[in-house]
């Protein structure tokens, strides 16, 4: 069972190198590392976890954060109108994304980073990606393209930026942490209010 204490953090070498393919199909190994970073997220979503230190929230998760260099990822994420999506990927690769850009608001946050860290992260609105899609249930496994946009876009592209060795917080602007260019509007979900001319201190 994997638990915080299982996560790496940054200063670990680890989470700054490039994963590798994983080969198919699944070792049984591959597929139960697969399976426990799904469980992990489960479990740490409950609501009796939340006040467990070995269960820090999280909406995804990346194989490099447990020291293990392979190209997978666990996503049990909301889109904006709040219907869950279940993402578990086996070597995506994006095909393509939006020029137009996105960020949330508070900012990103990862488990193996302990420090806040509210700065805007650009991210892509919109990302195509290619994947092996596995399914708890069935186990079985299938290659699909899928299009993502939104908070689910980011929560995808901060998992990717895993497997590629990348950290939000190594992607600040030194300069002025809460740039937004103009390209770029934030994620909205359902029923929140889009604040004019918000700004940060
Ligand atoms: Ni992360």
């Amino acid at each position: 069972m994997i638990t915080m204490k299982n996560v790496i953090k940054e200063g670990n070498p680890l989470l700054h190198e490039v994963s590798v393919d994983v080969n198919l199909p699944l070792s049984n190994e591959d597929e139960n590392i697969l399976r426990q970073m799904i469980e992990y997220i489960r479990e740490s979503i409950k609501e009796e976890n939340q006040d467990n230190p070995e269960y820090r929230p999280a909406v995804g998760l990346a194989a490099p954060q447990l020291g293990i260099m392979k190209k997978m990822i666990a996503i049990i994420a909301p889109d904006e109108n709040y219907v869950e999506h279940e993402l578990f990927l086996i070597n995506p690769k994006i095909i393509s994304y939006s020029e137009e850009l996105t960020y949330l608001k508070g900012g990103e946050g990862c488990l193996s980073v302990d420090r806040p860290c509210d700065a805007v992260i650009l991210r892509p609105k919109r990302t195509t990606f290619d994947s092996y899609f596995y399914d708890y249930e069935t186990r079985e496994i299938i290659k699909n393209r899928i299009k993502l946009k939104g908070y689910l876009s980011v929560v995808f592209n901060h998992e990717y930026d895993h497997l590629k060795g990348i950290l939000f917080v190594d992607k600040v602007n030194k300069d002025n942490p809460y740039y937004v260019p103009e390209n770029a509007t934030p994620v909205i979900f359902k029923g929140e209010k889009i604040e004019e001319n918000e700004e940060k201190s």
